[in-house]
This record gives structure tokens, sequence and C-alpha cells, in this order.
């Protein structure tokens, strides 16, 4: 971590004009010019100093562009930023690889406003991400996002039922503690209650709670996790799981506000909000009978769609950055931030899964990486940009095609997965995942 004593000095390869030495002064920023081929990189950096490097090639000749695009692989750790001319052959391999070497880059007209907010974001002074103050842990201002935002404000302080849909990794818990933490139910518990990991013969003992003696095992009478909760939120995940009798139980106190202990015919009286979410498909479980369509009617009063990261592609990078910066907080990492090509692929990846998966890639990222950028490899993401033949592609698709691309190989396959992963060149837990995301059910396709 930078402390505000330290010196902010970028160590410019180049010429800077008094304008932009002028700027960056004023901006906090010394400049140290240096010469690529004279120096051999002498930077003389002092510990605790944030040091930025300027690969100025506005100007530079092909035996300049050599000495510094050798500086930059000698120095991976300190950040690099590139300035070309409007003229400068950015097809050469001299420029190419300064190009990759570089965070980012500025083409002449120098945009010196977005040069200085770009040092910012590398000694650690990144302009404070959109975060919604008032709805905790959502973050970004995609379309999608604001959109996310505007239904939480307006569902968290009604006392009905919100049935949160969307992926998995989308944000789906993070959006119901959103709605609790925003509502007057606040200072009381919030329960989240994964339906699909209970035990089947003790889900409702589990929710609704058991008088001693009511089966083998009860030694003593229990409170449920809805009576623990009372007044505040319980969230139920995968609420699709839930077994017959237990839908009746969660119905009757949506209904009547009431529930039953196991082995006890008193009904208690109570007060607590349900949230509800799924990843399957809650309308299709009804039409086949899996799920009781009068409590569906009660749970999807409102709704609540998390949108996918693919379709927030205004957010991936915020998000990436927000997730290096507190990796960073906890871990040693060089890792400053992403390469101009990284950020491409962030971009360009369809994330199947969502947050949780940008997550998870970043935090590996930061570990490996062994610059101050992180690089595509670091990733995990060179197929975004380059596919190889034969690869795996299927990170690339959108939806649609996705579920095609599946199907036909599920086909080509006779619907053996393993056989089906060999020639996706994907796990069979993904071919498993996958189908479930497209409501494949292999059953019905033979
Ligand atoms: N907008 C966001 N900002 C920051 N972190 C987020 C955001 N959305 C999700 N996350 C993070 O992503 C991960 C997945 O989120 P969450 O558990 O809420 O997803 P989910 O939709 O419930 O997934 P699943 O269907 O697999 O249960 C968590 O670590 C969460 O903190
Ligand atoms: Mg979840």
């Amino acid at each position: 971590m930078m402390t505000d004593t330290s010196i902010r000095c970028v160590v410019w390869f180049g010429e800077p004009t008094s304008i932009e030495r002028t700027r960056l002064a004023q901006a906090g920023w010394h400049t140290r010019v240096a010469d690529a081929s004279a120096s051999g990189g002498g930077v003389g950096i002092r510990r605790g100093d944030t040091v930025v490097a300027m690969a100025d090639v506005r100007k530079a000749d092909m035996e300049t562009l050599l000495s510094i695009a050798r500086l930059m692989a000698d120095h991976p750790r300190i950040p690099w930023l590139a300035l070309l001319s409007s003229d400068t052959p950015v097809q050469a391999p001299e420029v190419e690889r300064v190009l990759r070497a570089s965070i980012d880059f500025f083409t002449a007209p120098i945009d010196l406003q977005r040069l200085i907010e770009t040092l910012g974001t590398l000694a650690g002074n990144a302009p404070p991400p959109i975060v919604h103050a008032d709805v905790p842990g959502i973050t970004g201002n995609s379309p999608a996002m604001m959109a996310v935002v505007a239904s939480l404000r307006k569902y968290a302080p009604v006392d009905l039922p919100v049935l949160i849909t969307g992926e998995t990794g989308t944000g789906k818990e993070v959006a119901a503690r959103a709605l609790h933490t925003l509502s007057p139910r606040r200072n009381h518990p919030f329960a989240a209650i994964n339906c699909g990991a209970l035990p089947a013969n003790l889900v409702q003992s589990e929710l609704f709670g058991h008088e001693r003696g009511s089966f083998t095992g009860a030694n003593a009478r229990r409170v449920g996790h809805f009576e623990a909760a009372a007044g505040g939120t319980v969230f139920l995940d995968e609420v699709g799981d839930l077994p017959p009798d237990a839908q009746i139980s969660l119905l009757r106190l949506l209904q009547e506000g009431t529930l039953e202990r196991v082995g006890s015919t008193q009904s208690i009286k109570l007060d607590v909000r349900v949230l509800a979410a799924t990843h399957v498909d809650l309308e299709k479980a009804v039409a086949q009978g899996r799920f009781r369509e009068d409590l569906y009617y009660r749970l999807n009063v409102l709704r609540l769609r998390m949108p996918g990261l693919r379709e927030r592609a205004d957010d991936v990078l915020q998000l990436a950055q927000i997730f290096l910066d507190s990796f960073r907080k906890q871990h040693d990492s060089h890792a400053r931030t992403f390469s101009a090509l990284a950020r491409k692929a962030l971009k360009d990846f369809a994330w199947p899964g969502n947050v949780r998966e940008l997550l998870n890639r970043v935090q590996r990222a930061a570990v490996v990486a062994e610059g101050a950028q992180i690089s595509v490899a670091d990733l995990d993401l060179e197929d975004v940009i380059a596919p190889r033949a034969g690869h795996s592609s299927l990170g690339l698709m959108r939806t649609s095609a996705e579920r095609d691309a599946v199907m036909a190989c599920l086909r080509e396959s006779r619907f053996n997965i393993s056989e089906c992963a060999r020639r996706l060149k994907v796990s069979r837990v993904t071919i498993y995942r996958l189908c479930k995301k497209h409501q494949l059910v292999l059953e019905d396709l033979h």
C-alpha cells in the first residue's frame, strides 16, 4: 500500500512537452526524463515511491524503440504506459512489443485528463467505483444493473415475497441481502437457506422446527429457521427443490402467517418476509407438477431478474478492478491492473459462471501474475483472443448458440456425456451444468 508521503514519479523515456510536465506536476507527479539507450534502465527507484514508466515513442527511431522494448521486458513489474504519435506504425513488430508490454496506450493528441486518471489508478487512487451507496454489495452502472437497483429500492420496503431469478453466480443472494438491508427489517435476522442442500427427510424440521420426541432422534424441542428469523427475512435459495410437504407448510406460512412445528398441532404466529431464488424454470416445474401452482403465485408477487454478466459488459472491467484491489488488500500481488488485451478478453468473454467466475479468475490471475499487469494468460482467457483450432470455444458463445452446440454434440455423441465432454473439450461436470442451464433434460432427449 502506498502512503501519502511517498513520491509519485513518472520516468519518462522520450520527450514530454512542457504542457504535459505542468499538468502532471499539478496532479502531483514528478517527471524524470530518462534515455532508454543511455541509462540502461538505471532508474533509481526508492522503496515506497510510486513509479510509472512512460514509453514515449512519438519521436522514437527504430533503435530507440528497440531499447525501450528491451527495457520494458527487463522491468515487467513497473507499470508501463505508451504514447504514440498518429503515424506510429502500430503493425511494426517493435511497436507491437511495446504495446503488449503496456498497461494502456495513448495516441496523439494525448488526452491528458485520461492520462492523469490512469496514473491515479496505478497509484491506487482510482476514482471511487460506482457503488450504490445505499444498496450494499451491488456494483455497476450498466443499464441492466441500474434497472436492478431501481427494483431493489422499490421492492425493499414492501412486505411481499420477491422471486429472484438468474443464472448461477449472478448475485441472487447478494440481491436478497440488499433487499433485507434496505428494508425496515434490517435490524432483525436474515437467514439464507439452501433448500436443495437440506436432507429430504429433515426439511420440515429444519425449516419449521420440531417438538421433542416427534421423530427418532428428536431429543429436544428445536426451533426452525423460520422461527429463528422472527421479525426478519428468510431467503429460500433453490426454492424449486422444496419437497411437497414443505411446499404446503410454506404456502400456509405465506397465506396465514402461521406455522406448526413437526409433532405439534399448535399454530404459531410468525412475522417473516420470504424471499426466494431459483435458477431452474419454476413455470416448467409447475407445468410438470413438481411445484405447487398456488405456492408459485404466492412467491412470484414481485420478480427480480439478475442479469448475466455478459449483459453487463460495461460493468465487467469495473468489477474486475474492484476484485483485484480487494485481493491486494489482503495478499501480496505484483498485479495492479489489466493489460489492454486482458481487458478486451474480459469484455468479450461470455462468462457462463457470471460474477462468481470473474471473481475466481481475477483472484487466480492476481496470484500467478508476474508483473504489474494481469495478462490474458493469467486469466486463462487466451482462447477468447485467439481461439485455437480444436480447442473448446464454448466460453465464447452466446447463450442460444451454446445451447445449440451442446445439443448438436449430445446428438452426435448419442447422448453419452463423457463422449460429448471429450468432443467439446470440457469436463463432464460442465456438460451436466450446461444441460441444467439450458434445461436439456437428458432423459427427454433420447
Ligand atoms: N454486483 C456484485 N458486486 C460484487 N460482487 C458480486 C456482485 N454480484 C455477485 N457478487 C459476488 O459473486 C459471487 C456470487 O454471488 P451470489 O452467491 O449472490 O450468486 P447466486 O446468483 O446466488 O449464485 P448461485 O445461483 O450459484 O447460488 C459472490 O461471491 C458475490 O459476492
Ligand atoms: Mg446463491
